[in-house]
């Protein structure tokens, strides 16, 4: 009976080119339910959105995957069940139809840099020439004007809607610009619902190509609502190499699967440090943690962002690392993880319509 390690390793020599030159059907995280029972071996092969496999090459696509486990040794019979996720629209979304593509950053618990994430790789996918805004949706912890360093309140728009503020190029949206920071958490519960609704169809965000979300903490009631409720088209989870934060990503990523919403991957942050006087690269914690969780989850993995000391007072300076210190090793991570999700993204929404007003309800 073949192992799933080697069911695993065969699919690998199966390349996913629409995706870049090293991708293949695993790493894409295309194979799906694998399942070995005796010699047959079943999974499904999800083509999903943003991948731009032809239509043509489909089948293609699956007969590969099916030869490469055929010439496994013990293996009697492959079945595989493919599928194609359709690509959402978005001009015939009534949610933020003007915008291209919002991308949920999530963690399963709080501190583990998911806004450091979420500025950094807004501001790295507007560096690489697109129109980007900045939804901070953790009610609880709102950080986005810290790390942007804006403060003061959104201007109107007409009666029911506001404008986004804006710093380094982005629209930003948060909850610490409409409320003042001292107000007491229990207040901000029921607001919660609400707001991150009204986030959503309240603000002039206009014609963008990515909105980050920064999403609350958890896995709980505010974030289902989010991914229920957002046209999100994907969500990157942010790990630490640390066993308990990564049980936490496990369900993170469940909850997303849960309601369809596509995940684009796991990033794990600090991954190692890299010491300032001998340049060498030292594994704290457990590096590659993330990398596995990935693996055995079969989601694409994002790349490891360094712990790195600039990176604190960069986000209380306000002042993103990626503008800060560009050439950064965490920058670069930054820099890399949103050329890779606009690979994947990019060419798979609609231009906006232009045509459409922003529809709001009260
Ligand atoms: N790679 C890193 N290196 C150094 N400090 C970091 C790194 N990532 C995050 N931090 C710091 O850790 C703290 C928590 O990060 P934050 O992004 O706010 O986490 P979360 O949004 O998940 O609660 C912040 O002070 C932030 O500046
Ligand atoms: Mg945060």
């Amino acid at each position: 009976m073949p192992s799933t390690q080697d069911v695993y390793s065969a699919l690998k020599s199966v390349p996913m080119p629409e995706l870049g030159a090293d991708k293949d059907v695993v790493s894409a995280a295309a194979v799906r339910n694998l399942v070995i029972s005796g010699g047959a071996v079943s999974f499904d092969l999800v083509l999903a959105i943003g991948d731009g496999v032809p239509e043509e090459r489909v089948q293609e696509r699956q007969a590969a995957c099916e030869s490469a486990v055929k010439g496994l040794a013990g293996v009697t019979s492959v079945h595989v069940k493919t599928s194609v996720r359709p690509v959402p629209v978005a001009n015939q979304r009534s949610i933020m139809p003007h915008v291209k593509h919002v991308i949920a950053v999530a963690s399963g618990k709080g501190g583990v840099g998911k806004s450091t994430t979420a500025a950094n790789l807004a501001v790295a996918l507007h560096r690489q020439g697109h129109r980007v805004g900045l939804l901070d949706a953790d009610i609880y912890g709102p950080s986005v004007p810290t790390m942007f360093g804006v403060s003061g309140r959104p201007e109107p728009a007409g009666e029911k809607q506001i404008h986004p503020m804006h710093a380094h190029g982005i629209s930003l949206m948060s909850i610490g610009f409409l409320v003042d920071p001292d107000t007491p958490m229990v207040w901000r519960g029921p607001m919660v619902h609400g707001a991150l609704t009204q986030f959503m169809e309240q603000v002039v965000w206009g014609e963008l190509d990515y909105v980050v979300v920064d999403m609350p903490p958890g896995t709980g009631d505010a974030q289902l609502t989010l991914t229920q409720k957002a046209p999100l088209s994907g969500a990157v989870i942010v790990t630490t190499p640390q066993e308990v934060s990564l049980v936490d990503a496990r369900k993170g990523l469940k909850m997303f699967e849960q309601v369809k919403v596509p995940v684009l991957g796991i990033i794990e942050n600090m991954s190692y440090f890299v010491c300032n006087s001998c340049d060498a690269e030292h594994d704290i914690f457990l590096r590659g943690g993330g990398r596995r969780a990935a693996e055995e989850m079969s989601v694409p993995f994002l790349g490891e962002i360094p712990l790195q000391s600039g990176i604190a007072a960069s986000g209380d300076g306000g002042l993103p690392i990626v503008l800060s210190a560009p050439e950064s090793a965490a920058s670069k991570a930054f820099l890399e993880l949103a050329s890779t999700l606009h690979k994947r993204l990019g060419h798979a929404g609609a231009e906006p319509s232009g045509l459409q007003s922003m529809a709001w309800k009260d």
